[in-house]
Parts: C-alpha cells; sequence; structure tokens
C-alpha cells in the first residue's frame, strides 16, 4: 500500500491547475453544495449544471425550498430521476427551517442526521462549505484509492467505504479540506476514469499507484455484480379528447412514488382489452392507434411497454384537474392538454410516449 500522505502535495498542485470550474464552485455556501451533491449522485456534471442553476434560481434559499409545493419541485427536477432525492431534501429544508433558522449548521453530525444526506453528501458539506476536516468519499474517490493502493476488497461493501474514509480522514490538509476531498473526486472524474483506460500518463500520482506499477488499472475497482434487472411488461395509453389528455397519480408508495403518469396496464394488452379498460373508465373510445414500443431502465426494473393512442370524447367534467378533490384521488383525470407540460411533472419513463399529445389522431 502505498502511503496516502505523499498523494497530498500532488494531488492540490494537480487540482489546482485542472480543476474545472463549476458552478457549485463559485461561492460554495453549505445551501448550494448541499443541492450540487446530491443531483451530482446519479447524474453526469453536464447534465446537472442547466439543473443546478434553474434550481438555485427559482429557490434561492433553504427556506424557499420547504416551503415549495411539492408539484413545483417535482417539475424543477423533472429529468433528472430518482425524485426521492429532491423530496428528502424539502423534508430536510424544513427540518432545518424548524431547528436551525433556515440554515445548514456548522455540525457534522447535525448535517448527517438529516434525511437523505450520508456521509458522503455530509461530508462534502462540512468540507466544501464549512472547511471541516471530514472526507467524501464518493464512487471517484473509491475507484482512484482501489488503484492507487492495489486493493481488491469489493467497493460496494459499506466496511470497504469506512475503511477509505478513515484514510482519507487521517490525511485531509488543514485549512484545504474541501480541494482534497474534491482532488480526489476530480482525479476520479477526469484522469482515473471508469469504462476504459485511465490516463495514466496524466496522473499527478502515477509513480505512487500501486495498480500502474502492475498494469492491473482495468481490474479495479471491485465490485459484486449488481443483481439482474426484473423486466415488466406493460401497456401505456395516451388517451386524449379534442384538447386534454390523460393522467394519474401513482401510489404514494413503490417505483415513481406519487408522480403523475399516463394510465398504463401490466402486461401487453391488445385493442380489444385496451378499449375495454378505457370503456370501464366511463370513457367513449373514438378510435384507436398502435404506437411504436419503449423501453425504460430504472436500477432495478425495466419496463418494456406496448403503446396506445385512444381518441375518446369529451370526458364528464367530474373527470377534469379542476374538479374539486380530483387529483388526490385514485384514477384517471383530464388536463389541458396545453397546461400538462408546465404543471405536471411527468417521469422520463413516459417520454416515449407524452409527445404524441401534441400530434392529432
Ligand atoms: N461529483 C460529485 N461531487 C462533485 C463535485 N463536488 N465536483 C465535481 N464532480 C462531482
Amino acid at each position: 500500500m502505498v502511503y496516502l500522505q505523499e498523494t497530498v502535495t500532488p494531488l492540490l498542485a494537480w487540482y489546482d491547475g485542472h480543476a474545472r470550474v463549476l458552478p457549485w464552485r463559485e461561492h460554495p455556501s453549505p445551501y448550494r453544495v448541499w443541492v450540487s451533491e446530491i443531483m451530482l449522485q446519479q447524474t453526469r456534471v453536464e447534465a446537472v449544471k442547466p439543473y443546478f442553476e434553474r434550481f438555485i434560481g427559482e429557490l434561492p434559499s433553504i427556506r424557499e425550498l420547504a416551503e415549495a409545493p411539492e408539484d413545483r419541485l417535482l417539475k424543477l427536477w423533472e429529468g433528472l430521476g430518482y425524485y426521492n432525492r429532491v423530496r428528502n431534501m424539502q423534508k430536510a429544508a424544513r427540518i432545518l427551517v424548524e431547528e436551525y433558522g433556515g440554515e445548514m449548521p456548522a455540525d457534522y453530525d447535525a448535517i448527517l442526521s438529516l434525511p437523505g444526506i450520508g456521509s458522503y453528501t455530509a461530508g462534502a458539506i462540512a468540507s466544501i462549505a464549512f472547511g471541516m476536516s471530514r472526507p467524501a468519499v464518493d464512487g471517484n474517490v473509491l475507484r482512484v484509492l482501489s488503484r492507487l493502493e492495489k486493493n481488491y476488497e469489493d467497493i460496494l461493501k459499506q466496511s470497504v467505504r469506512r475503511k477509505f474514509e478513515q484514510e482519507v480522514q487521517e490525511i485531509i490538509p488543514k485549512g484545504r479540506a474541501g480541494d482534497f476531498n474534491q482532488s480526489l473526486i476530480e482525479l476520479g472524474a477526469l484522469v482515473c476514469v471508469p469504462n476504459g483506460a485511465p490516463r495514466c500518463g496524466e496522473c499527478p500520482l502515477e509513480k505512487l499507484c500501486g495498480a500502474h506499477a502492475e498494469g492491473v488499472e482495468l481490474e479495479l475497482p471491485k465490485k459484486t455484480p449488481p443483481a439482474k434487472r426484473k423486466i415488466e411488461d406493460r401497456t401505456v395509453l395516451v388517451l386524449v379528447s379534442d384538447n386534454k389528455a390523460a393522467l394519474r397519480k401513482r401510489p404514494a408508495k413503490g417505483l415513481l412514488a406519487g408522480l403523475y403518469e399516463l394510465p398504463n396496464l401490466e402486461g401487453r394488452l391488445d385493442r380489444e382489452e385496451v378499449l375495454a379498460f378505457v370503456k370501464e373508465q366511463g370513457l367513449s373510445p373514438i378510435r384507436i392507434q398502435e404506437l411504436p414500443a419503449a423501453k425504460h431502465i430504472f436500477s432495478h426494473i425495466e419496463w418494456h411497454m406496448a403503446g396506445y393512442a385512444v381518441k375518446v370524447e369529451e370526458p364528464e367534467p367530474e373527470q377534469f384537474a379542476e374538479h374539486p378533490g380530483r387529483r388526490e384521488k385514485d384514477g384517471i383525470f383530464f388536463v389541458e392538454k396545453r397546461q400538462m407540460e408546465e404543471t405536471f411533472s411527468i417521469p422520463a419513463a413516459f417520454s416515449a410516449y407524452t409527445r404524441y399529445f401534441r400530434e392529432r389522431f
């Protein structure tokens, strides 16, 4: 194992010359660091940038996040996926308003206790925003350290992550905790990259790296293969009248909990089965058209979708979104097509079909 302490000076020097200019690195307030780190958990830096700017522009403080209506919040998150991340942020923001005057406290344990904040995010906020000596070990850092140490332990194990966190903790340089953590992250993102050849010739740690010395960079890090995804067949309906289209609210628990969706059913239905379902909803179908199949991949499930566009007679007023209490009830409701994209956040899983709202049948 390399003596990790030796990495500090070359890493910081490299970071000073190579760090990307990123919006959240300007004015790294606790709130900005928090929002960016949550967005970056499952999404690439380039994709996060516009979302970050828009989110901070519309909800510039913890207090505004705490008070945002859920639909607006989900709309700001639309396209990033994993919506529980933003729901947890709002729960945490409400706690911060109630207990800490709407500010993130400079207290690592208090930060770690907030919903949706694990040791990585707490460490990132503590070190980048408050300059505290705390590690922030994400997937990038785990990859860098596994290679550096030529360590074949499974990085998906909590115990392995904790060991790496302790090792980083011991070498964080005084006064540069945030830069040091980000230098490890940045090295993983730009040089010690996953999926393909790392750029060892450009690496400030090339001479210290155990994996490079033996030419085994590509064998590391070790991860247990994830469980196979379950495949679910579904039939998705683009149900439209002249100027309205149908949505439905998903159950409060489980996959895409509480989000709006296009009506859909389990299995691959034929035209007759779809028409029977539409009639059961109290609607009168005028015509039906098959749409191209589509696929959406979640972390544990794949949806293999068949689609139909069904034109129906104008629905009854009690099926309109504006009808008192309508949206909270189970079942389908109709929304003006114009209003739909501004107001409702529809998960990306349905994006192969939402574009048909704009077409005439
Ligand atoms: N990925 C996760 N956190 C990051 C950060 N602070 N800077 C760049 N990429 C990141």
